[in-house]
């Protein structure tokens, strides 16, 4: 099937690289031409050379808006969608008073389908077109996610949650079962269109040592399947860790130990580090999943992000909803700028950007597709429209330039600041056909 390319016009930003210094590797590209053909991107320039390289392109004028590549949410929880926003607790009471008894609803298929659809809706509505996210303990929970972000041809990341202690008996899986159900998911999704698999023990405490050490096992056999888990985020949760695991020399060492920790593992919060655990997620190329508003939100402290990038540790920037309080990765940079304040060393929005967007590509491994504007890379992009209130008119000169754009936009912004959002070059907001709309 021949496809006509498609020429957007904006002002448009990304990193093409992977960087140390966001600042210095941001291209940034005033009245800009992004060309995609199908669902990848072929090109990018100033508009009217690209305009003259490709005559029979087709326009669509977002001029004075803002193109950025698809953002990318390092850490979230999709049944938790319908529970943001929950008074009053702390990690380990929040567990048991709000969420367990929230994922217990997913023991139902259609539950789990219409959830999926309610929160990839959420994503799109705030600009994130890749999630590394969490499922339930049922395998039908992974099957529904992986199913709608299918029709939708995103690049979803998910897995069913492993846990066989310490919760309620309906959530609880066994060693055996863990590994034969995430196994089963692994062969069904993993590679299958754009998605991609997650083995999934939801935090040490929930996983016997059996557990632990057969989804070690199981990681060995899948070396290019992710794994993503919970790591030092709360002050009791640590204690019980050393409670459970005495043997064990730290909180990550307990991971460490039954081989979950290398490429590809994702570990959320990372709040209460040492140096020398620090070093260890350095040495083995896994991630540190940063999500601001939920260790805000539940009070469980302030991520380190300066001390991490003396480490030169990979951080992808993360939601986790429903502890996170917004969808909203812009936002969500916007409270990592506040504790970054408190720390005395402010996180710039290019920073900011660089962890939702290329810096999390890289961080997954997955920058040859995602994460950045680069020719062959999937068409995933946004357009910020950053004059979408009075406030943010006001506040934003038209010719400000892209690092105050973005970090206003991140202070003052929701969901109305996000105008499209394409995935794989299809439109994803709205029911008209965009397109057409607005074709010169
Ligand atoms: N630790 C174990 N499970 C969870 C969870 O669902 N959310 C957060 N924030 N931390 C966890
Ligand atoms: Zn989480």
């Amino acid at each position: 099937m021949i496809s006509t390319p498609y020429i957007y016009r904006a002002n448009i930003a990304h990193f093409p690289k992977v960087s140390t210094s966001p600042k210095d590797d941001l291209i940034y590209q005033k009245d800009g031409g992004l060309v995609v053909k199908g669902d990848k991107i072929i090109a990018l320039g100033e508009y009217a050379a690209i305009k003259a390289a490709y005559p029979d392109a087709v326009t669509i004028d977002y001029s004075n808006k803002l193109i950025v590549p698809g953002l990318i949410d390092g850490h979230v929880h999709f049944p938790q969608t319908e529970m943001i926003a929950s008074y009053g607790e702390q990690l380990l009471t929040w567990l048991e008073q709000y969420t367990f008894p929230t994922e217990c609803k997913f023991s139902s298929f259609d539950y789990c389908q219409k959830m999926a659809d309610i929160f990839l809706s959420q994503l799109v509505a705030n600009g994130t077109t890749t999630a590394l996210a969490f499922s339930t303990v049922h395998s039908h929970s992974a099957d529904a996610l992986f199913a709608a972000a299918s029709k939708r041809n995103m690049a979803m990341i998910t897995g069913k949650v492993c846990m066989d202690r310490h919760c309620p008996n309906e959530l609880s899986d066994s060693a055996e079962s863990a590994v034969s159900d995430s196994e089963a998911l692994i062969k069904k999704w993993h590679g299958l269109g754009r998605n991609l698999y997650a083995i999934t023990p939801r935090f040490a405490p929930t996983s016997t040592d059996a557990q632990l050490n057969a989804l070690g096992e199981l990681a060995a056999d899948y070396p290019d399947v992710f794994i993503q888990t919970h790591l030092s985020e709360n002050l009791e949760e640590i204690e019980w860790v050393k409670q459970l695991f005495p043997a064990r020399k730290s909180y990550l060492d307990v991971y460490a130990h039954f081989g979950l920790l290398r490429k590809r593992a994702v570990f959320g919060h990372c709040v209460h580090m040492t140096d020398d655990d620090w070093q260890s997620l350095a040495d083995a190329g896994a991630t540190a999943a940063f999500c601001p508003s939920s260790n805000l939100f539940l009070g469980s402290g302030f991520f380190d992000k300066a001390n991490a990038d003396k480490f030169n540790v990979n951080i992808a920037l993360a939601s986790d909803v429903g502890a996170g309080t917004s969808f909203n990765l812009l936002r969500t940079y916007g409270e990592a700028y506040k504790i970054s304040q408190i720390n005395g060393a402010p996180i710039d929005a290019l920073n900011g950007l660089y962890m939702m967007t290329q810096g999390a590509a890289a961080a997954l491994d997955l920058e040859a597709d995602i994460g950045n504007l680069n020719p062959n890379s999937f068409a995933d992009f946004v357009v910020l429209d950053p004059h979408f209130n009075d406030l943010s008119t006001l506040r934003i000169d038209a010719n400000a330039e892209c690092a105050d754009i973005l970090f206003a936009l991140s202070i003052l912004g929701d969901e109305r600041c996000i105008k499209q959002t394409y995935i794989a070059g299809v439109a994803q907001l709205g029911t008209t056909n965009s397109h057409k709309e607005s074709v010169n």
